[in-house]
Order: C-alpha cells, then sequence, then structure tokens
C-alpha cells in the first residue's frame, strides 16, 4: 500500500490572522525546533522522545512482540494498569485500530484488553474484580514512578487475585511490569517476584511514552503491528527533522495555534469524525494539557466527538464566547464500505441519500461542520490520515509530540514537567494521614474546621 504523509492544512485558521503571520513566525519557531535537537530548551533532560523512533531496533521489538506473544498465549484478558501518560497512548491506539465490538464479539483470536489503575472507583474496581473471576488474566503494571497511588491500588488487587485465580507460578509470567530501571515499588516487587520487566527510560515523561513499552506491548498484546507504528513515527521524525518550514507540519501546527492564543482564542477544540478516535482525544488533551498549561498560561485542551457531540456541543461551539480554535482529525478512507439504505415509505425523508457511501455522509458533515464553524468566527486547523492504521497512527503520535514541544518552547514554558499535580496529591495524603504528612495533616483539618 502506499505510504504517504499525513497533511496540515491551516489555511481557515490562516484566514483569522494578520497577512504573514504565520510566515512571521518562521525564526521563533525554527528557535525553539532547534532547541529540541540542540538540548537547549527548558527541561532538556526529558528529550528522550524526540529520535525515539530512528532508535528503536528490531531486537527490541521483537523482545516486545516475545513478551506480548505469551501474554496472548496465556490470557484471554489483559489489564493495562496505568494512569495519564502510564495508559492513554496505548488505549488510543488499541481503540483507533480495533473492532467498536471486539470485546463482545470475541471469539478470541485476540485477548480483550481492559484499563484500570486510572481513577480509584470503588465500584469500577469491584466490578472489574468480579469480571476477571475464573478467566485467564494477566496484567502489565505500568508506572514510572512505581508509587502512584491509582496504579498501585489497582495492582495490588490485580495481583493478588491473580495469584489466587491462576496461582503463583502462573502469576509471574502473566504479569510483566513497566517501570524505572531502580526506584519504585513497582521496580522493587517486578524484582523479587521475578516478573518479566521492562524500563521506561529516565528522560522520557510519562505522556512522551507511548513509543517505549508503556504503550508498545498492550498495542502487541492486542495484536496491532508495532514495526508499522515505529516506522510512521519514524517517518515523521525524518520529515520534521528535514523539511522547510512551509512544508514542517509539526512547526507550522507550533505557530499557528501560538498565534491563534496570543490573539485571544485561549481554548482549542480538538474534534475527530470517527468514534474510534476518541481516546487518542484524550491522549492529545493530556499531551497538551500537562506540558502547556503552567505558570498561569497555556492554551485549554478540550476534545469533541463528531457527529455525536454537535447534538451537545454544537451550540456552545457555533454561538458561544469566541475563545475557541478548532483541530480536526480527519481520515480520508474508512475500512469498511456500507451505502444508505433504501426505504420504501421514506418516512423520514431521506431516500435522498439512498445508495450513497455512510462516509460520504459523513465527509459533508464534517464539511458542513467546517463552514459553520468558520463562518461563526472558530479558526479551523485540520489533520488529514489517508487512514486509520498502525503507519499513518504512528505519524499522528510524533507529528503531535512534536508539535507539542516546540509549541511549549514557543511559549516559553517548560513542557516536559508537571509541577502542578502534585497540589491535589499532597492534600489527598494529609486527609488520608500518610505518615511524614503529619504538619500538612493538622493544618488542612484546621482549614476545614474553618470553612465548614
Ligand atoms: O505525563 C506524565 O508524566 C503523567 O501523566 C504520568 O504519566 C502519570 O502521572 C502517571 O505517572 P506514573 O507513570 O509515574 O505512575
Amino acid at each position: 500500500m502506499k505510504m504517504e504523509m499525513i497533511k496540515l492544512d491551516i489555511r481557515k485558521a490562516a484566514c483569522f490572522l494578520a497577512e504573514g503571520a504565520v510566515e512571521g513566525m518562521e525564526k521563533q519557531t525554527k528557535a525553539a525546533h532547534k532547541a529540541l535537537e540542540d538540548g537547549t530548551s527548558k527541561g532538556s533532560d526529558f528529550l528522550g522522545w524526540l529520535h525515539l523512533p530512528s532508535s528503536l531496533t528490531p531486537e527490541f521489538l521483537q523482545d516486545i512482540k516475545t513478551t506480548a506473544d505469551t501474554l496472548r498465549r496465556e490470557c484471554d484478558t489483559i489489564v493495562v494498569a496505568g494512569i495519564g501518560g502510564s495508559y492513554l497512548g496505548a488505549r488510543a491506539v488499541i481503540e483507533a485500530l480495533g473492532n467498536s465490538f471486539a470485546w463482545l464479539t470475541n471469539k478470541g483470536e485476540n485477548p480483550n484488553i481492559l484499563f484500570a489503575g486510572n481513577n480509584i472507583g470503588e465500584d469500577y474496581l469491584a466490578e472489574l474484580l468480579a469480571y476477571l473471576k475464573g478467566r485467564r488474566f494477566g496484567v502489565i503494571n505500568i508506572s514510572k514512578s512505581g508509587t502512584t497511588t491509582e496504579t498501585a491500588l489497582a495492582f495490588r488487587l490485580l495481583r493478588s487475585l491473580c495469584e489466587e485465580e491462576r496461582g503463583k507460578e502462573t502469576a509471574r509470567r502473566v504479569i510483566v511490569a513497566i517501570t524505572d530501571a531502580k526506584k519504585g515499588a513497582a521496580r522493587t516487587t517486578a524484582d523479587k517476584e521475578g516478573y518479566k520487566s521492562y524500563v521506561i527510560p529516565d528522560n522520557v515523561g510519562g505522556r512522551f511514552s507511548v513509543l517505549t513499552p508503556v504503550g508498545l506491548l498492550p498495542i502487541a498484546c492486542a495484536g496491532f503491528d508495532i514495526d508499522l507504528l515505529v516506522k510512521g513515527a519514524a517517518d515523521m521524525e525524518k520529515h520534521a527533522a528535514e523539511a522547510p518550514y512551509a512544508e514542517n507540519i509539526a512547526e507550522q501546527y507550533a505557530a499557528v495555534r501560538n498565534l491563534l492564543y496570543a490573539g485571544g482564542k485561549k481554548i482549542e477544540v480538538l474534534a475527530n469524525f470517527q468514534p474510534k478516535l476518541h481516546f487518542m482525544n484524550e491522549w492529545w488533551k493530556q499531551l497538551y494539557g500537562e506540558s502547556e498549561g503552567k505558570e498561569l498560561k497555556g492554551i485549554f485542551p478540550a476534545a469533541v466527538d463528531f457527529t455525536t457531540d454537535l447534538h451537545s456541543m454544537g451550540q456552545w461551539l457555533q454561538e458561544g464566547e469566541r475563545t475557541i480554535f478548532e483541530t480536526v482529525i480527519s481520515v480520508e478512507q474508512s475500512e469498511h464500505e456500507l451505502r444508505f439504505p433504501h426505504d420504501e415509505e421514506n418516512l423520514d425523508g431521506l431516500n435522498f441519500l439512498e445508495g450513497k457511501r455512510i462516509d460520504e455522509v459523513n465527509r459533508m458533515a464534517e464539511l458542513g461542520t467546517q463552514i459553520a464553524h468558520v463562518d461563526g468566527g472558530v479558526p479551523n486547523i485540520r489533520i488529514v490520515l489517508p487512514r486509520l492504521d498502525a503507519y499513518y497512527l504512528g505519524q499522528l503520535i510524533y507529528f503531535f509530540e512534536l508539535g507539542c514541544g516546540i509549541s511549549g518552547n514557543v511559549l516559553g514554558v517548560n513542557p516536559f514537567n508537571q509541577p502542578g499535580v502534585e497540589a491535589y496529591k499532597k492534600n489527598m495524603f494529609a486527609l488520608l494521614s500518610k505518615p511524614g504528612y503529619e504538619a500538612e495533616s493538622e493544618a488542612i483539618r484546621e482549614r476545614l474546621k474553618k470553612e465548614a
């Protein structure tokens, strides 16, 4: 199959900017990109993702596939325990490539992939454990720090059930850890129990880790082609390193969104017209939100699934406060062919669509929405994928990662840290009387008493 590069169309956004504004950003954007390449940007000790796709060896990928084969052979269900960057990338790819009803129709050719460790919902966990009871399941425990409460809690429950249901010996074969090389509880347990384990490189932050074992192992377990995913990312890496500014889609994206932001467009709404891309939106939201939202600045990343959300958020998008712009992931070709059916009575008046591909109707919904939103004052950026396959998803992932790194540098923040995430954890631990938090516990209880 012919491989192309995914495309970026900024014309319907550039028309909201002063003439020549995008061209005028060349020097600043190139410098922001170069600062990543030279390792001189803020957070430069977290640039391991930048040349990751091209540095993954066939031997490394084979090792991931061998581990995936073991899990696939020994398990009907695999639970991926992780939160934030430790699960969203894998889920985004698995859902984008999978059959929407795989878990209902699965005839055993692929294990079902479930996700846990990304919430503290008692009902969620209890219902998950009840589902897993009596099943041949395995666990991929993913945590870079190895100490994240949500993931550690789920892992305690899953490990204990796995050992109980499958015996300690089998549990050792079907539990895999992906964590730090040396520190954290996940590492200690893996080493003590002799689990197969992978290291998350020190210089790759969670939200940039989908092309490490964090994303690759679950994706391979689900039966998808990680070689092709990595090839797509590596081709985008090459494109981004070589393309001049006018053709460099990561640089163009970073430049346009910063210009829009400076002009008062404070919210970027990522939209898709394919329900399978829902978790790609979620992954993107984390990538951009955690990377740019700091120092009291940063575009707020929001996401919608169209046409579903045109019936919930459509009114706001069309006529609400004009502080938004829209970025649409557009897929040119669907996998299946289905045509609008004829209905003798034509009670819904839709026979004029008879015989048309459903995809064409969707495409017209997309175009109609673009025209309406642009007319309504919403700048529109389009990212065009020829198909939803592993190769183009690999390109898309790297494009978004690089666009994010460049964009954060243009904005002037450190895109690779997330100091703000600690605030809720500190309060939660104080409220739960974690040892070492005695002073915080007292202070927060005093405060709650006063506020009561
Ligand atoms: O991007 C990030 O760094 C975060 O979202 C982390 O991935 C998330 O907090 C999970 O952390 P850990 O992998 O240490 O459990």
